[in-house]
């Protein structure tokens, strides 16, 4: 029997207001200034999800996600369970949806990282609890969350901010696309012809009020930019590295590029960086690049994710 209510889950940020978008953010920022201090182990004092049990599923390789959902989960008061697609049934074949139905009996909360974006969707359609995206082919909404997070750290409010994207128009580009216009900031995307971010993407944050430039040019997306971001050349599960190879080097982050950008501009990569191809070492490990924050902000805006399925804040 389904639950009376709709579970809330957490698969794309376009389907938030930015109303709602704010308040994750806001949730996030004051939950990781209210635990300074304390040992990374260590619950947060109100413990809000006590009791509850988050499942993870991993059908790719991971690292931040995997540890900043375990541990955002455990100083939340609750519990983790990881589970690598290919060691479940899910590997001799039993169905998206009636994993999803014996979970939602067992868990309180899952977590997905799925080769095909259409598996999360299917999952959260037969689960009658919270479907967390944590990462696909098409997007990584989970990561967009800490890089925003991230930027106001540094620079203060996103609203007006130009963030400039650089080499694969990817999963984690659309993210970023996806909360543009919610959120109020512009997009310059500069990406090789073959691997520009999807159009309905684009389109629809245009709809929702954004500037977002696509280009071939790096430089022009890069100068004046108040955040320059790129990702790996080649994600997981893609199968034409050699054209990507060839394809990406001239946009390859540099001090010379990154010297155009606004001078308080901020550099971030989501992790893992493949360093001499997406970026030079003087820029990920140079004062401007913000990635070890961003991916430490991954735990503190997961948590604001599992509080807004599990508790509704
Ligand atoms: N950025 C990120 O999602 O890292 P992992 O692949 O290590 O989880
Ligand atoms: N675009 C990368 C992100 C990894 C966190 C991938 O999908 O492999």
């Amino acid at each position: 029997m389904r639950g009376a209510a709709a579970p809330r889950h957490f698969l794309d940020l376009h389907a938030f207001t930015g109303a709602e978008l704010r308040a994750l953010l806001d949730e996030a920022h004051r939950r990781k200034a209210a635990r300074a201090g304390l040992p990374k182990g260590a619950r947060d004092p109100d413990a809000p999800l006590a009791g509850r049990v988050l499942a993870m599923i991993f059908q790719k390789n991971s690292t931040r996600t995997r540890v900043s959902f375990d541990v955002g989960m455990r100083q939340l008061g609750g519990e983790t369970i990881v589970l690598n697609a290919g060691d479940t049934q899910l590997g001799r074949g039993e169905s998206i949806e009636d994993t999803a139905r014996v979970l939602s009996r067992m868990v309180d909360a899952v977590m997905i990282r799925a080769n095909d974006h259409g598996d999360v969707e299917a999952f959260a359609a037969a689960s009658d609890a919270p479907v967390i995206n944590g990462l696909t082919d098409l997007s990584h909404p989970c990561q967009i969350l800490a890089d925003l997070m991230t930027i106001e750290e540094r620079l203060g409010p996103i609203a007006g901010k130009t963030v400039a994207w650089v080499g694969d128009g990817n999963n984690v580009c659309a993210s970023f696309v996806h909360a543009a216009g919610l959120l109020g900031y512009a997009m310059r995307i500069a990406t090789p012809p073959a691997y520009a971010p999807r159009t309905q993407d684009v389109q629809a944050a245009r709809a929702a009020g954004a500037s977002i430039e696509v280009s071939q040019d790096a430089a022009r997306a890069v100068a004046g930019a108040d955040v320059v971001v790129t990702d790996c050349w080649v994600s997981m599960g893609d199968t034409d590295k050699d054209a990507r190879m060839a394809a990406f080097p001239p946009y390859q982050v540099t001090a010379a590029l990154m010297a155009t950008a606004a001078p308080h501009a901020v550099f971030l990569h989501c992790l893992p960086a493949h360093r001499g191809e997406e970026m030079t070492d003087e820029v990920i490990d140079g004062p401007q690049s913000a990635v070890f924050d961003e991916a430490e902000n991954r735990i503190h805006a997961q948590k604001a994710v599992l509080l807004w399925c599990l508790r509704g804040a």
